[in-house]
């Protein structure tokens, strides 16, 4: 064995015995085994990306409002980019979790959960790191607060998932990217579960939503709410 090879065993047994000590504290476990991080299951993942594929010749932006970490975005991008050109994607969050105007609503629908504890722990600047570190150079990052952003600032969309959780600023993203979508686009809505008592305004703006806008309302794997801007009547053919 050559000195090189034996400093390169060395170093891997190093690192062996360094992991097995660390995979014996809770911490250890939680950064260095494998787990399943999503929000969403796998088929619902596969629905995500079923959608999000089905409208690329659109040629809209995508927008996904409420973003968390990251996590969904970065899956979604990578399958859309495996499938020709990522398009460009709008990710909106505060990036500190539900603001008081929205549990103030939720406290007037009698809700007594902690929102407060929810996904206060991002950063806009880590989620852009972690955008980086996945090579994702299409996905443009606003810190807003979805209940009062301007959606007339969005390009045209071809598919936005809207999954802020609450009444309010679910009623305000449906609306704003519903006013953005392009005919053909969809829109997929995350907590149309009214079974799931903390997060059911995302439900009830759901269906509010579709009545208003006279759609069918389409709940599919338990939770995820579709809807879908009609394509522009063929005029010509018509005739
Ligand atoms: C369920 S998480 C989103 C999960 C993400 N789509 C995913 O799949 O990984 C809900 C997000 O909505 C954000 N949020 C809640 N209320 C908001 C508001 N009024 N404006 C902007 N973002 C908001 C929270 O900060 C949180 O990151």
């Amino acid at each position: 064995m050559t000195l090189h090879q034996r400093m390169d065993s060395v170093k891997r047994s190093a690192i062996s015995d360094a992991t097995n000590l660390l995979v014996r504290t809770d911490y250890g476990r939680r950064i260095l085994l494998p787990q399943y991080r999503y929000m969403f299951s796998p088929e619902q993942l596969w629905s995500l990306c079923q959608a999000a594929e089905s409208v690329l010749p659109l040629g809209g932006a995508f927008a996904e409002i409420g973003a968390a970490d990251g996590r969904t975005t970065v899956y979604l991008h990578r399958h859309l980019e495996k499938k020709g050109e990522a398009p460009t994607y709008y990710c909106i969050d505060t990036f500190n979790g539900f603001t008081s105007e929205d549990i103030k609503v939720e406290r007037a629908r009698g809700k007594t959960d902690n929102y407060a504890e929810s996904f206060f722990n991002n950063s806009k600047k880590r989620f852009q790191r972690t955008m980086k570190m996945n090579g994702l150079d299409r996905t443009v990052v606003v810190q807003a607060d979805a209940a009062t952003f301007d959606y007339s600032s969005l390009p045209p969309l071809s598919f936005a998932l809207v999954d802020v959780d609450l009444l309010r600023p679910m009623r305000a993203a449906l609306a704003g990217c519903w006013d953005r979508l392009l005919p053909g686009g969809i829109l997929v809505v995350d907590d149309c579960d009214p079974s799931v008592n903390i997060w059911d305004g995302a439900h009830e703006a759901f269906v509010e939503f579709c009545e208003k806008q006279g759609l069918p309302i389409d709940i599919r794997h338990e939770k995820l709410g579709f809807a879908s801007r009609p394509l522009v009547p063929d005029v010509e053919k018509e005739v």
